[in-house]
């Protein structure tokens, strides 16, 4: 099964996507995820993506399409993967519809996760992770054990995203609406487009994108 997760930033995606490809054996293929061991690994892609990611742009649609292109060539994605924040322009769209012709493979579903804005904002604001085993956290939502703690390794020591800030959240909102909206009506149109409704707690949103799932396949 090939699914892409639609969605603002804090739309809950990368949260879906970890279930899914634990529960599923779905490949997660999270370009963010992807783009920021770039920077940190200070690689040529790395360089390049900082400045945009830093602002809450997009990166260009050449190098993300490279990376994706790439990516699902490697042998775990035979069995299927889902995209976590790819494509996000309709460009990026079409070089997907490429991509996967050239493989022999076709798309099963697309699934939107709404949430309003100011919901969103507050999200990604409070979010963090712990630094040794990657587990998610968030100030108000699911919080550390009281004495700081990491709940799945012990480690004491947590992250935040460079970009998870008021400002930036605000750009990066700012560029889903200009340039990733425009994929609603591009997968519509395919008969492909699944929505949920992200404002629910995570198993109910969880619960809603399996039902989705299960009558589109
Ligand atoms: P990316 O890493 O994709 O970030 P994003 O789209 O902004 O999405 P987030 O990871 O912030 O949110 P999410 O929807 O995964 O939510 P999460 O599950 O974490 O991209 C970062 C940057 O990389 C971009 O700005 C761009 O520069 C670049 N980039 C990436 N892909 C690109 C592409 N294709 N083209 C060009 N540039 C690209 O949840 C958020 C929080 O809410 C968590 O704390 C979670 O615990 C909590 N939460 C989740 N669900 C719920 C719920 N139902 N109820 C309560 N809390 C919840
Ligand atoms: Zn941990």
């Amino acid at each position: 099964m090939i699914v892409i997760l639609l969605g603002p930033p804090g739309a809950g995606k990368g949260t879906q996507a970890q279930r899914l490809q634990t529960e599923r054996g779905l490949v997660q293929l999270s370009t963010g995820d992807m783009l920021r061991a770039a920077v940190k690994a200070e690689s040529r892609v790395g360089l390049l993506a900082k400045q945009a990611m830093d602002q809450g742009q997009l990166v260009s649609d050449d190098i993300v399409v490279q990376i994706i292109a790439d990516r699902i060539q490697e042998k775990d994605c035979a069995n299927g993967f889902l995209l976590d924040g790819f494509p996000r322009t309709v460009a990026q769209a079409e070089a997907l519809d490429v991509m996967l012709a050239d493989i022999g493979r076709k798309l099963d579903a697309v699934v939107e996760v709404t949430v309003p804005d100011h919901i969103l904002v507050d999200r990604v604001s409070g979010r963090y992770a712990c630094a040794a085993c990657g587990e998610g956290y968030h100030d108000k939502f699911k919080k550390t054990a009281v004495d700081g703690v990491c709940d799945k390794c012990g480690s004491k020591e947590f992250v935040r995203r460079a970009d998870d800030n008021a400002e930036t959240v605000q750009a990066r909102l700012d560029a889903y609406k200009a340039q990733t909206e425009p994929l609603l009506p591009y997968y519509r149109a395919k008969g492909v487009l699944l929505q949920v409704n992200g404002e629910q707690p995570i198993d109910k949103v969880a619960q809603e994108i399996d039902a989705a799932l299960d009558v589109d396949s």
